[in-house]
């Protein structure tokens, strides 16, 4: 099995000196990095928006992988394509035109995700997958790093590697929310796991990130 790729959640980052954070994230050797964007409407908080994104994007050579936790995402593709975004990921539950917002971030050329809350079931995602680049399956309610990982979306990603190779579609499988170095073996199988509190929280950053590299091989 694959390693997973390591997304860094900068929502844990030290906002006072985001520039540094994101290279000693880079120096580590992380894949992308993860933006969590909130409105304080679809979720319960606010963090961040166009103007740090910016700034991210001068900072950082990796992908950037944007996820918008924002009702209305219709509104503000063009303005975070523009900001630096890579990848741009939508909730389902924020939109009932999953379809057109697709069609919307391809006209940036940009890579399209759709993002699950732990609740929605992957089946919903039966037509639309095969024009995504990415899933993200939530693994705690959105709003706030450092939750604890709700087990049954370790079932969720089973089922949605299934229904991936059932449709012959190539899109990447992001976990998003509790990853540490124990939960990580429950979501082995996913292609990339965005880890926020328990990789930037450590003390030693590179241990957690090298063990992390090694959670998803068996035990035995
Ligand atoms: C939660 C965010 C996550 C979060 C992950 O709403 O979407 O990206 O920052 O943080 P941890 O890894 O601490 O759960
Ligand atoms: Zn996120």
């Amino acid at each position: 099995m694959k390693a997973p790729l390591i997304f860094p959640s900068l929502l844990s980052a030290d906002f006072g000196r985001l520039a540094e954070e994101i290279n000693t994230l880079e120096n580590l050797g992380v894949e992308g990095l993860h933006c969590d964007i909130m409105d304080g409407v679809f979720v319960p908080n606010i963090s961040f928006g166009l103007p740090v994104l910016e700034a991210i994007r001068r900072y950082s050579t990796k992908p950037l992988d944007v996820h918008l936790m924002i009702q209305h995402p219709e509104r503000y593709i063009e303005a975070f394509a523009r900001a630096g975004a890579d990848i741009l990921t939508f909730h389902w539950e924020a939109t009932p035109h999953a379809d057109r917002l697709v069609q919307q971030i391809r006209i940036f050329g940009k890579k399209v995700g759709i993002a699950l809350n732990p609740a929605t079931p992957v089946e919903v995602l039966r037509e639309i997958l095969p024009e995504l680049d990415l899933v993200c399956l939530m693994g705690v309610n959105p709003g706030f790093g450092g939750q604890t990982f709700i087990p049954y979306v370790a079932h969720k990603l089973q089922r949605l590697v299934e229904l991936r190779s059932f449709l012959g579609a190539h899109t990447f499988i992001e976990v998003d929310g509790g990853i540490s170095q124990d939960t990580a073996p429950l979501v082995a199988s996913a292609d990339i796991w965005v880890v926020g509190s328990s990789l930037l929280n450590a003390p030693e950053r590179s241990a957690v990130l090298q063990s992390l590299r090694k959670a998803h091989l068996p035990t035995t």
